[in-house]
């Protein structure tokens, strides 16, 4: 692949975000605000932990979103890996390239600062997400 993805965050589907983050918080992770985002229907805190990868707790606001689909079929799970990128049209319209399919994107994410992110899906990689590394 001739653009960098580097590693930014594993998403975990959860039912309610401040039951989940008090395990990861036992453990020494800081928790942001949460942040509800409705475009994206979800409700979003990051955990960080010098050393240890960034966490993104995500509690589905409605029916409408596919957190919501994860938990149904799966329960609080990590559901999707986010990397960053400098270019985020450039490494969707290489990621289509080698098959994956646009699920969502790219759009302004405003618990991400807003950066635009976009998810991809390909069946023997799963779902992840790009995040620009800056804003425009
Ligand atoms: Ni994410």
């Amino acid at each position: 692949m001739d653009f960098p993805l580097d590693f930014h965050h594993i998403g975990i589907a959860c039912r309610d975000i401040h039951k989940t983050q008090v395990f990861y918080v036992a453990m020494g992770y800081t928790p942001s605000p949460v942040v509800d985002d409705p475009l994206q229907h979800v409700r979003v805190c990051f955990l960080v932990k010098e050393g240890a990868p960034r966490l993104e707790l995500l509690e589905p606001l409605d029916e409408q979103n596919p957190v919501a689909r994860t938990l149904e079929t799966a329960g609080v799970s990590p559901y999707h890996i986010c990397y960053k990128v400098q270019d985020i049209d450039a490494a969707v319209a290489e990621l289509r390239k080698q098959r994956f399919l646009l699920v969502n994107g790219p759009v302004v994410a405003c618990a991400m600062d807003n950066r635009r992110v976009a998810f991809l899906f390909q069946k023997n990689t799963g779902l992840i997400e790009l995040v620009e590394k800056t804003a425009r």
